[in-house]
């Protein structure tokens, strides 16, 4: 541990907690009180603050805007009955982040400052993290370039900012998914692994489309055949099947889930058979045929672990088993919510006490 980071904390005159509708807080709309901001020049970050969440000023020639360097992440703070505060494996989340800085060429942040930043940003918001059941405080950290330059060449300078605010879950009932077999997200040697805006602006088409069909999701194949799955939207995906959790393996055009390792690893605790392969849309579709799929869900931190209710592939609509009825996805959403909202002991460290 690097010793305590040093950040000048301004808090706001003005709090919008009291005007904040708790009963309904869709996800990615509400945002708490403060920010953390800090700057990257001279090969050093510093300048570290926590301020009122608020507007920002940018030259319109930046590099972020231009170019896409810029990436974010995604992890969320939880409230114990007991009122402590966790954040759920920000090391992870620091590690990660240090992989897309590096795929888009910009600069490392020491994964100490990641995670105090965060806990100091969550101690000052802490009122915000809802506390009833199913929500969470969700944590945006994000990193862009900032030289005011045209060429086409990494910026020299950088902001490093996080951002806050009250939620429930992404999805609120079973998904009705598209396997897509015409774009693609990610491509071998390209960046799919890394939290690269770019990804995300690219995913919008296919995924607009999908939803004009009617569904609520896609299932990104690989971009050579569209015969492997990949992933579910900005979720991994994972399977029950003939009694297996089978999941695809991480590889470049994949992101490494943070909440696909935490499943993993609760997965090889009860016990069962788990199968990191190449997982073709073939045999998921067997499976839904003949019964042998009994499980089927995306796992992320915005998305939770959200079951699979519907596949359509090439225009046919598999119905997968009743998602009240699944034993493994069930098991897996309850155990986690005990443990980061301290209702039962963490025996794995994931908690990251504030
Ligand atoms: N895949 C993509 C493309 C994502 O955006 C996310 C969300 O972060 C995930 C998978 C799941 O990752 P995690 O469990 O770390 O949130
Ligand atoms: C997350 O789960 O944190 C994500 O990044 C998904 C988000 C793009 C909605």
């Amino acid at each position: 541990m690097t010793e305590t980071l040093d950040i000048s904390i301004t808090k706001t005159l003005n709090s919008r907690l009291e005007q904040t509708d708790f009963s309904n807080l869709p996800f990615g709309r509400t945002f708490a009180n403060h920010m953390f901001v800090a700057d990257y020049a001279d090969g050093e970050w510093k300048n570290f603050q926590i301020v009122p969440y608020g507007d920002i000023v940018m030259s319109p020639a930046i590099s972020a805007i231009h170019y896409g360097q810029s990436f974010f992440e995604g992890l969320k703070a939880y409230k114990h009955g007991d009122g402590k505060v966790s954040v759920f494996r920000p090391y992870m989340n620091a590690a990660r982040f240090n992989k897309s800085a590096e795929r888009l060429c910009m600069p490392d942040l020491p994964e100490d400052i990641f995670v105090q930043s965060i806990a100091a940003l969550v101690d000052v918001d802490k009122d915000w993290i809802p506390a009833q059941a199913n929500h969470s405080l969700y944590i945006r950290p994000f990193m862009f370039a900032t030289d005011p330059y045209l060429g086409v060449q990494p910026s020299k300078t950088y902001k490093f900012m996080v951002i806050t605010g009250p939620t429930g879950p992404y999805f609120s009932k079973p998904l009705r998914v598209k396997i897509e077999t015409e774009y693609s997200r990610s491509t071998e040697g390209g960046f799919g692994y890394a939290k690269a805006a770019g990804n995300y602006g690219g995913a919008m088409l296919p995924s607009r489309k999908a939803v004009e069909q009617g569904y609520d999701q896609l299932i990104w194949t690989d971009s050579k055949e569209h015969l492997y799955m990949e992933e579910l939207g900005a979720a991994n995906v994972m399977f029950i099947l003939d009694g297996k959790l089978v999941t695809p393996s991480t590889r470049d055009t994949i992101l490494k889930g943070i909440t696909r390792d935490t499943v993993l690893n609760l997965a090889r605790e009860w016990g069962y058979e788990i199968e990191e392969r190449r997982v073709s849309v073939a045999e998921i579709l067997e499976g839904a045929r003949n019964g042998k799929l009994t499980d089927a869900f995306g796992a992320g931190t915005a998305a939770t672990i959200a079951p699979i209710g519907e596949i359509e592939h090439e225009g046919q609509l598999y119905t997968l088993i009743d998602p009240s009825q699944r034993v493994f996805s069930n098991k897996v959403l309850k155990t986690l919510d005990e443990i980061r909202y301290g209702v039962t002991p963490d025996p794995y460290g994931w908690n990251y006490m504030v």
